[in-house]
């Protein structure tokens, strides 16, 4: 291996997690690779993709160098899958995949096995069960009952539990049922069983005639999917009572808006958009998958601003990067390859976001931490497309541009159909040591469960950065610290403003302002975003109304919240210093 300019700076809560399950082993299982060794082994497969193209196929060995150093800067990383399998013999290195499920057994068992297959390589998938008939249902072939789709979620749930310790990570579902299926009550209601369904994360599908429906007061009629026939009325405000009652208990289900996700599906011809990968920021066609990206924005902070000349410089070597793990990919199966070939969607998202608003002095809760979030996610938009209509002049449109959006609203030929996502970044942002996505940080010192339950005890690294900046001497930063490890939240401890504010906490911050910052990072991503909206444990189920209902006027594509201490096992624990 040649010596190269940029050696990768990771944080010992990195290499646990690069070891656990991203550096290669041997057959005795002994890690053979180090951290620069993982991302030259990545760099240079996905710039292979470059070889494909004429204008490009001498320089990738440039490109190849150039993504080393984006990587190993931790400027921008691929999703887990890309890092996991670039240049490895199974070479799948999407993160996001919706697989369609019919009413047949055929139907359940094969997407089961298709869904197996992907877990395995470390992708995520997420269904619509919202096409098996209803529960008690009759089934021609046997004179039986139909057992309904929350029964086959929970074989495909024990299947995902069975294959999890041979595959690359804890395989992720989603599992949809729109608001009008029949058993929508039995599906809002089973997470309430501890032990249930563990491997899904759940959404109603609510369309928008239920919300006109709940608005008005009018009841809401339930139809057989088979028959296509009225089944039942229900009351839409009992119903969305029950589903807002459930998320206060559970977190489960959370809510997609079904026709805002298609009013923006940039390519109506081929098909309609049903589910979204699993944690949600992924919207898909039937078999489509995508692979996702992150800049680490807090990379980017010089002089008390954003270095946008480099940002962009980023944004096109990302659009590039993601373009050809395109090229380089090897679907799991013809149907996924066809569709995703078909749209090219890559999601460009950022993580870091909290930390970069520390870094210039912005608190999470500020109006002044909208306005740079705007200027920064319009910017990545911007440039993205940019990037994208490039490529395209270079290697050609998407294959199903002509009649797409992007072509009836008169923009130039793209090579993507779509470039914005933003992924929670649960497992790059503790590579890159950064806060997640454009989450708030969750704690200044927290405990983190990983891949495989280890578990990472830190205090924020900012934190003493910005207070020893500020004048505080070492003997009062660690006594603080300590106050801090102690106490939990950081509206309990001895700090002054404007600092104290800095580093408010997830928990601390209203849930108005988390919606805020969702909806203004949604304005410019052309597939959704991810993020939660923490609450504290007092929260009333009166209040996760309001913010459904909220998020469905804001033009969100989906909403999930999260009320502290809801679910037996959370991923992230902060001490709450009673
Ligand atoms: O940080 P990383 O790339 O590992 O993943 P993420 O941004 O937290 O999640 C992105 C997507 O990866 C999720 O929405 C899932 O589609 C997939 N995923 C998964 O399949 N299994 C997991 N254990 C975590 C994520």
């Amino acid at each position: 291996m040649k010596r190269r300019k940029i050696t990768p700076k990771l944080k010992e809560s990195a290499l646990i997690v690069l070891q656990a399950r991203y550096l290669v082993r041997d057959e005795e299982n002994q890690i053979v690779e180090t951290p620069e060794a993982l991302f030259e082994r990545v760099a240079f497969s996905v710039a292979e993709g470059e070889k494909n193209f004429r204008k490009s196929s001498s320089k990738w060995e440039y490109y190849g160098e150039r993504f080393y150093e984006l990587m190993a800067a931790l400027d921008f990383l691929p999703n887990s899958p890309t890092l996991m399998n670039a240049g490895r013999p199974l070479g799948q290195l999407s993160a996001c995949f919706v697989l369609p499920v019919y009413d047949s057994l055929d139907s359940i068992f094969e997407t089961l096995k298709y869904a197996a297959l992907i877990h395995k390589s470390g992708g995520g998938t997420g269904f619509n069960f919202s096409r098996l008939r209803p529960k008690g249902d009759i089934v021609f072939s046997t004179s039986g009952v139909a057992s309904g789709p929350v029964s086959f979620m929970q074989v495909y749930d024990s299947a995902t539990e069975a294959i999890k310790q041979g595959g690359k990570r804890r395989g992720a579902n989603m599992g949809i049922l729109n608001v009008d299926h029949p058993d929508i009550e039995e599906f809002i209601t089973i997470k309430s069983t501890t032990g249930v369904l563990t491997n899904f994360n759940i959404s109603v599908g609510i369309k928008d005639n239920f919300i006109e429906a709940l608005k008005k007061g009018e009841p809401y009629a339930l139809i057989n999917p088979r028959t296509g026939k009225v089944v039942t009325e229900v009351s839409s405000q009992k119903l969305f009572d029950l589903l807002v009652e459930k998320a206060w208990e559970t977190g489960d289900p959370g809510v997609i808006f079904l026709d805002t996700i298609n009013r923006f599906n940039p390519t109506p011809n081929l098909g309609h958009i049903e589910a979204t990968n699993p944690c949600g920021e992924q919207p898909l066609l039937p078999f489509e998958s995508c692979n996702l990206g992150s800049i680490n924005l807090a990379n980017f902070v010089k002089d008390g601003d954003l270095d946008w000349d480099r940002l962009k410089e980023t944004i096109e070597l990302a659009v590039r990067f993601l373009d050809d793990v395109i090229e380089v990919n090897r679907f799991p199966l013809p149907q996924i390859a066809k569709i995703t070939t078909l749209n090219r969607k890559i999601g460009l998202g950022v993580m870091g976001f909290a930390d970069m608003l520390i870094k210039l002095r912005i608190a999470y809760s500020e109006e002044r931490a909208l306005e740079i979030a705007e200027k920064v996610m319009s910017f990545i938009n911007q440039e993205s497309l940019r990037a994208s209509a490039v490529l395209a002049e270079e290697r050609g449109a998407f294959p199903a541009f002509p009649g797409s959006l992007w072509d009836q609203w008169g923009y130039p030929p793209l090579r993507n159909a779509t470039t914005t996502t933003i992924a929670p970044t649960g497992t790059l942002s503790l590579i890159a040591g950064v806060s997640s996505s454009i989450e708030p940080l969750f704690g200044i010192y927290y405990e983190r469960k990983t891949l495989g339950g280890i578990i990472i005890k830190e205090v924020h690294p900012l934190f003493e950065e910005i207070l020893s900046e500020e004048g505080y001497s070492e003997r009062e930063i660690e006594a603080l610290q300590a106050e801090i490890m102690e106490k939990g939240l950081i509206s309990k401890i001895n700090l002054k403003e404007p600092l104290k504010k800095l580093f408010l906490t997830a928990f601390e911050i209203s849930p108005d302002i988390h919606l805020s910052i969702q909806r203004i990072f949604q304005k410019y991503t052309h597939n959704a975003v991810s993020k939660t909206i923490n609450l504290p444990e007092d929260t009333t189920p009166e209040e996760i109304k309001r913010i459904y209902l909220t998020a469905y006027e804001w033009g969100l594509k989906g909403v999930t919240v999260y009320r502290y201490g809801s679910k037996p096992e959370q991923v992230i624990y902060i001490k709450k210093g009673e």
